[in-house]
């Protein structure tokens, strides 16, 4: 099946939650014979483009890579200069997000995150708490992997106190003590990944088991609303089969999954 423009699309088609690894900054900027963080800064406009364009097609879960745990490693001067337009970033956007029913989340390893710049974010946080339109998960000092330990390290610790059996670790209990469990995120149905590169970086590793991949080799700083719309019909226009046979799909016996 294809799709020509969103608006042709029916809502059942449009993806509950997009997931992005916002990629390509850096390149952007040498192509340009700038810093990195001339790319890092033209990367924030393209977050504002992409938040925009989803609340007014009425995406539900927005979640923004933003920082890995890895990216920690970078040069001290690229680090800090990352949190400070963060920072600004959450502190500038708070009128539009509050007035238009987007709720700020940010999940990762927040306690790794300066001081001053998690006050601004839980200000915003706190102050964007009533949003119901969108949630936007920003993925700060992230790491799939980490995730998952973290949620395994407390399911023994529950074990370990008697609060829990080992028989009744299953998948449900693991989900439920990711960071994506607050705000119950469903999985992502559709990731996107700029500047080529196929490859996950440690993103979602346990909820993107079932997501379509849409990679396109625009450069972040450059991604804007067309982007956006190319890969939600590229995602409607694909058939999630979750193991089963694609006559099974079509014929709608979709009952036994899982
Ligand atoms: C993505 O752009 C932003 C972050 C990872 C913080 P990069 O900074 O990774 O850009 P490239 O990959 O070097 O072009
Ligand atoms: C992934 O991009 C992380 C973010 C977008 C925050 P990277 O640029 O860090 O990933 P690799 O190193 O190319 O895999
Ligand atoms: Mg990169």
């Amino acid at each position: 099946m294809t799709f020509d423009s969103i608006q042709d699309l029916p809502p059942e088609r449009l993806p509950r939650h997009i997931a992005v690894i916002m990629d390509g900054n850096g390149r952007w900027a040498k192509q340009r014979r700038k810093n990195r963080l001339f790319g890092h800064s033209n990367g924030i406009d393209a977050v504002r483009r992409t938040v925009r364009e989803s609340h007014k097609i009425g995406i539900r879960c927005l979640t923004l890579y933003a920082f890995s745990t890895e990216n920690w490693k970078r040069p001290a001067t690229e680090v800090a200069g990352l949190w400070r337009l963060l920072k600004s970033y959450v502190q500038k956007e708070l009128p539009e997000l509050r007035d238009n029913g987007v709720r700020l989340n940010v999940i990762g390893d927040v306690e790794r995150i300066p001081g001053h710049v998690r006050e601004a974010i839980d200000f915003t946080i706190r102050e964007t708490a009533r949003g119901e339109k969108m949630l936007l998960t920003i993925c700060l000092s992230y790491s799939g992997r980490d995730e998952i330990v973290r949620a395994c390290r407390q399911i023994a610790q529950e074990v370990a106190d008697g609060r829990m059996t080992p028989g009744q670790v299953d998948e449900a209990a693991i989900t439920g003590r990711l960071y994506t469990a607050r705000h119950e995120i469903p999985d992502p149905d559709l990731m996107i990944r700029t500047s080529g590169e196929f490859r996950i970086s440690n993103f979602l590793l346990w909820q993107l088991a079932y997501s379509e991949i849409h990679v396109t080799p625009t450069l972040w700083p450059d991604f804007g609303p067309e982007d956006l719309h190319k890969a939600i019909l590229d995602y409607a226009g694909r058939e999630r089969r979750f193991g089963m046979t694609g006559d099974q799909i079509q014929s709608g016996q979709t009952k036994s999954r899982g």
